[in-house]
């Protein structure tokens, strides 16, 4: 469905750049069809050095002809960019932005017209191609809409979709906030083997491809993650006071908390 699409990204920083390089990595689109626009002629000049694909400052000149229109500025820009665009955007282009917070019926309501919306909640690791994208449609993009942006997506990890739009403030606090949480865990993990004598380098190895491979088992066998920890955790053997020592110190009601405070904050956003 992507093949042969014309793509704009207004706003090529972090997100935008991450979502062009996918793209462009996967072969699905052609690199004259992508074109880019940051605020900055300084960063645009960089970003279209890096990307190979051209990059302006007037999102104005982005719209026309273009498939699908991805808006990756900081949420506070978005209304900013809508009003800009908003009289050339038409029902047939569709508007995909990654925005935290903003919400599917502000951006229908600042383009005043009936062009297809999806809001996306990407995460950091779509630098690296695994990234987890969850997909939200709004009032007037239908099935089709939602399965070019999961191509789009797909370009840069997996991609899950929602259908209910309150639930994009969770999907912020978990997947979206959640590779701060990772590398938390990561970074302590790595300084007990440090504690316990292993060289840093080799501890943050150790620490970040345990996480991974970990994280591998969850999805690819589809097993509880409850039952990979008791296949670990021999009897009196070692794993059991590592656990110990974690219930102790309540890891698990602290990551629960840590989703809930965010997914507070994120629905406190812009609001
Ligand atoms: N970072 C994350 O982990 C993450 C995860 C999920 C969703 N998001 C969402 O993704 C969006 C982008 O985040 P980011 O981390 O990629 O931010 P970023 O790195 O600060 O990038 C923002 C980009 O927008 C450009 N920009 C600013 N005003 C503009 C305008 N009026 N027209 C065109 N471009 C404009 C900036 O250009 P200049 O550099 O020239 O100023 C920059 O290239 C945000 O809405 C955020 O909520 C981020």
């Amino acid at each position: 469905m992507l093949k042969g699409k014309k793509i704009a990204v207004i706003g090529v920083g972090m997100v935008g750049k991450a979502i062009i390089s996918g793209l462009l990595r996967s072969h699905t689109v052609d690199p004259r069809d992508i074109i880019g626009s940051t605020a900055h002629e300084e960063t645009a000049r960089k970003a279209a050095e890096e990307l190979g694909v051209e990059v302006l400052t007037d999102n104005r000149k982005l719209i026309g002809g273009r498939d699908i229109v991805i808006i990756s500025v900081k949420p506070k820009t978005v209304p900013k960019v809508l009003a800009e665009i908003r009289d050339l955007l038409e029902p047939e282009q569709l508007l995909i932005s990654v925005a935290a917070a903003v919400r599917t019926r502000t951006i229908e309501e600042g383009l005043g017209k009936p062009v297809p919306v999806v809001r996306a909640m990407p995460n950091m690791p779509c630098l690296v191609r695994q990234g987890m994208t969850v997909l939200c449609a709004g009032r007037f993009a239908d099935r089709g809409h939602l399965e070019l942006s999961r191509e789009v997506f797909s370009a840069v990890g997996r991609v899950a979709v929602v259908d209910d739009e309150e639930l994009m403030d969770p999907v912020t606090a978990l997947s979206g906030a959640g590779p701060a949480y990772a590398y938390i865990i990561i970074e302590a993990l790595a300084e007990g083997g440090v504690k316990m004598g292993l060289p840093r380098g080799l501890a943050t190895e150790l620490a970040a491809q345990t996480l991974l491979g970990s994280a591998a088992m969850v999805l690819e066998t589809g097993e509880h993650p409850a039952l990979l920890k008791d296949m670990v955790t021999t009897p009196a053997g070692v794993t059991v006071d590592g656990i110990m020592a974690l219930e102790e110190g309540g890891i698990r009601v602290d990551l629960i908390k840590a989703v809930m405070a965010a997914t507070e904050r994120a629905r406190a956003l812009l609001r």
